[in-house]
């Protein structure tokens, strides 16, 4: 595959492994977009859910990813991006639990995947990519120069998730969720297409006890060290 000229650095892992923090950080501080491709599995987990679809009939699901519009917008305030889906926006309820056990499930169908692969490709766009995601390196940008696996132990991802969902007012608890983490990581990564592992040439860092920050910074010296 002949490389393209504009640059990719994915970023890929496990729920809660701080992807979606140091993404951010990332696209921040080089002035790159940012993909956050969980939102769109979520967000076609959401409008199916909706539309009252059984999300084990793939087909339905699948016509379901094909039509659903989804796009992203600043807020232009500094404030969280917000997901709207089919004209709403969603971005509180697709970051439900609910929600990610659903994108989990229409996730493992390969031809929802299929339906999601042009969209994902589209934000490749100059000056470059922060795509943050589980098969960014692997399957959707495999010609990336820079691929960062983020992992982290299950107790620290639910802890993070835990604080986030809080954060936001949804009423939790630290048991479920680690439980709910452990199951959605053992769906994510037995799955037959595009199962959550690292890309052979991924660096992978451990972010337990490590500030996003911190973890930031480690990526760009990568970054500017190839
Ligand atoms: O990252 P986030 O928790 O928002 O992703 C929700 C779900 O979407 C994941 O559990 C995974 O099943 C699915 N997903 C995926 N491939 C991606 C991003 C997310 O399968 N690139």
């Amino acid at each position: 595959m002949p490389r393209s000229p504009v640059p990719v650095l994915t970023i890929d892992g496990p729920s809660g492994s701080g992807k979606g923090t140091v993404s951010r950080l990332l696209a921040q501080a080089l002035g790159w977009h940012l993909l956050d491709s969980g939102a769109l599995y979520r967000a076609v987990g959401y409008a199916a859910s909706m539309a009252g679809i059984d999300l084990s009939d793939a087909e339905a699901v699948t016509r379901c990813a094909e039509t659903t519009r989804i796009h992203f917008r600043d807020p232009g305030d500094g404030g969280e991006t917000r997901v709207i889906v089919n004209g709403h926006d969603a971005s509180d309820e697709i970051r439900t639990e609910t929600c990610g056990a659903a994108a989990s499930a229409i996730a493992a169908i390969p031809s929802v995947r299929t339906a999601l692969l042009d969209l994902q490709r589209g934000f490749r766009r100059a000056p470059g990519l922060v795509a943050d995601g589980r098969d960014m390196g692997t399957v959707i940008f495999p010609d990336a120069a820079t691929k960062v696996f983020l992992t982290a132990s299950a107790a620290e991802r639910a802890r993070r998730r835990y604080k986030q969902l809080k954060a936001k007012g949804l009423d939790v608890t630290l048991a479920a969720l680690l439980h709910e983490i452990e199951a959605r990581d053992a769906r994510d990564a037995s799955r037959a297409v595009a199962p959550l592992r690292p890309a052979p040439n991924a660096v992978v860092i451990d972010t337990t006890g490590v500030p996003a920050q911190t973890v930031a910074d480690r990526v760009l010296t990568l970054l500017r060290d190839r």
